[in-house]
Order: C-alpha cells, then sequence, then structure tokens
C-alpha cells in the first residue's frame, strides 16, 4: 500500500505541474460522451501514457486523457476514457484516477457511462440519474489494507450518490427541458452482454439499467469522501421476452447522440456548484 500511496502522490504531483488551475470539480467522460470535452475552454490536455503510474484505456470509443479547464465557466479535471474491470484492470488500478484526482484537490465527481436499460419504460438515447446501484462484480476497489488517510475500513454505502447533487441534477434537467429518468445501475465485470436469463435476474434483483463501469469508481469516491454523482446514458433496452442483439456501434452512435442533453445537463449542474 506504500508503494501504491507513493504512486498516486508522484501521479498528482506530475498533473500539478502541468496545470495552472485548481479544480474542485473531476468528471469522467464514459463511452461516446467524450464531446463534452470539446466544450472545455482552454483545456489542457495531458494523455494517461505520460502521467506516472497511471492504466492507459484500451477500448474503442475511449480516448485516454486527462484534460484541465473551464467547463461552464468553472475549472474542471475530466478523464476522457476510464478503465474497466472487463480489460483486466483490477479494482485497485481502476481505483488510481481516483485517488489522483481526490489528492488534487477535487472533492466532488461527476460520473457519465452508457448502459443498457432493464427499466420497461426505458428508451435508447435516455438519461438516467442514477440513485443508488448493486455491485455485482464481486470485486471491490477498497480489498486489502486500509489507508486510514484516505478513510474508513468499512465504508457507509447508505447514500453513495450525494443526494444534493441528485436534487440540483433535477432541477437543471427541469429547467433546462431534459428528459431525466431515475434509477438503480447494476454493474458487472463483462465483457459479454447479458443472457436474457440474467436480465430477467437483474431486473427482478432491483436495477433500473446494466453496465460495466461505475461502481469500482463509485465505491472509491465514497471512501475518498468525494461527493458522487452518476448520469447514464440508456444507449440499449434489453427486454428479457423480446431480446433483440444491439451492435456496439449502435451503442457508441446512442451514447453520442444522447451526449449533447448530457452536456447541457452537466453544464448546469457545474455551473451551480
Ligand atoms: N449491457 C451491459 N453494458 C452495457 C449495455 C448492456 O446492454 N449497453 C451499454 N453498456
Amino acid at each position: 500500500m506504500e508503494v501504491f500511496r507513493r504512486q498516486v502522490e508522484e501521479a498528482a504531483a506530475f498533473i500539478r505541474s502541468r496545470i495552472a488551475l485548481r479544480p474542485k470539480i473531476a468528471m469522467i467522460l464514459g463511452t461516446g460522451l467524450g464531446g463534452v470535452a470539446g466544450e472545455m475552454e482552454n483545456a489542457v490536455a495531458i494523455p494517461y501514457e505520460e502521467i506516472p503510474h497511471f492504466p492507459v484505456s484500451t477500448v474503442a470509443g475511449h480516448e485516454g486523457r486527462l484534460l484541465c479547464g473551464l467547463f461552464a465557466g468553472k475549472p474542471v479535471l475530466a478523464m476522457q476514457g476510464r478503465f474497466h474491470l472487463y480489460e483486466g484492470y483490477t479494482a485497485r488500478q481502476i481505483s488510481f484516477p481516483i485517488r489522483v484526482l481526490r489528492a488534487l484537490g477535487s472533492g466532488i465527481l461527476i460520473v457519465s457511462n452508457a448502459a443498457g436499460g432493464l427499466n420497461p419504460q426505458f428508451q435508447a438515447g435516455d438519461l438516467m440519474l442514477v440513485t443508488d446501484h448493486i455491485n455485482m462484480t464481486g470485486q471491490n476497489p477498497l480489498v486489502g489494507p486500509n489507508v486510514d488517510e484516505w478513510g474508513a475500513r468499512f465504508t457507509d454505502m447508505t447514500e453513495p450518490y450525494s443526494r444534493r447533487l441528485r436534487i440540483l441534477a433535477a432541477e437543471k434537467a427541469l429547467t433546462a427541458r431534459i428528459e431525466l429518468h431515475r434509477g438503480v445501475y447494476v454493474g458487472l465485470v463483462g465483457p459479454s452482454l447479458e443472457t436474457a436469463a440474467e436480465t430477467r435476474f437483474l431486473r427482478a434483483a432491483g436495477a433500473d439499467a446494466v453496465g460495466m463501469s461505475l461502481v469500482m469508481e463509485a465505491i472509491t469516491a465514497v471512501h475518498a469522501g468525494i461527493e458522487l454523482m452518476g448520469v447514464s446514458v440508456i444507449t440499449n433496452v434489453n427486454l428479457p421476452d423480446n431480446y433483440q442483439p444491439t451492435p456496439l456501434e449502435e451503442i457508441i452512435a446512442t451514447a453520442e447522440s444522447a451526449g449533447l442533453r448530457l452536456q447541457k445537463l452537466l453544464a448546469g449542474v457545474v455551473a451551480a456548484l
């Protein structure tokens, strides 16, 4: 753990030396949502491979760089591209960038991702504010020795997704006339998609959307005392009794088509912080 801590400090020190701003707000931009980055004024872009000890993302639709600039008038750090268990990263490796963001002073994290809809009321292209999650990965980024300076051994998960940010997002969605569902995200390892039986099971378990990211990041953020908000773009809806395959290109295209609405929503939230 001492090595891991030192690596976090080294990565943070490197980034600090490259940026002039000291953002308190961080964002993770998921599949097809990198367009939000286009909005960031005068952003400094640091490729992940230049940051000491940082993992490097390997998936189509995910760029791998850290942006630092103004979004909606506020200094923001944005991860364009993230790390997934299905790529072979460990839960702890996925937690690394979150620890670095915290070390850089970020106290708020807004996470976006693509997800499959399980709630039959949802449609492809809809946005869902994450109200809670179910961790079905069988993994946890907090396994192993606890760093007490970072957070508690037994992290409280009664309200991982900030009530304040949920209320703010709902308000901003209303004023911008953006439809925003609320729901529970279930996180799986992937990369295989769910069977019809699994889809039925996950719905019955109380989930509204299913995906392969978010939960490792979310648990780390809660442990680190970061105020968290999550938004999923519903890229496809999986109905077990009429289950159809969705090609990856369609998932990415739908995520991109929802990008502008998500961007507006996030801009409204960030501007009010
Ligand atoms: N399942 C899991 N992850 C996903 C899906 C899905 O249907 N769509 C986008 N991410």
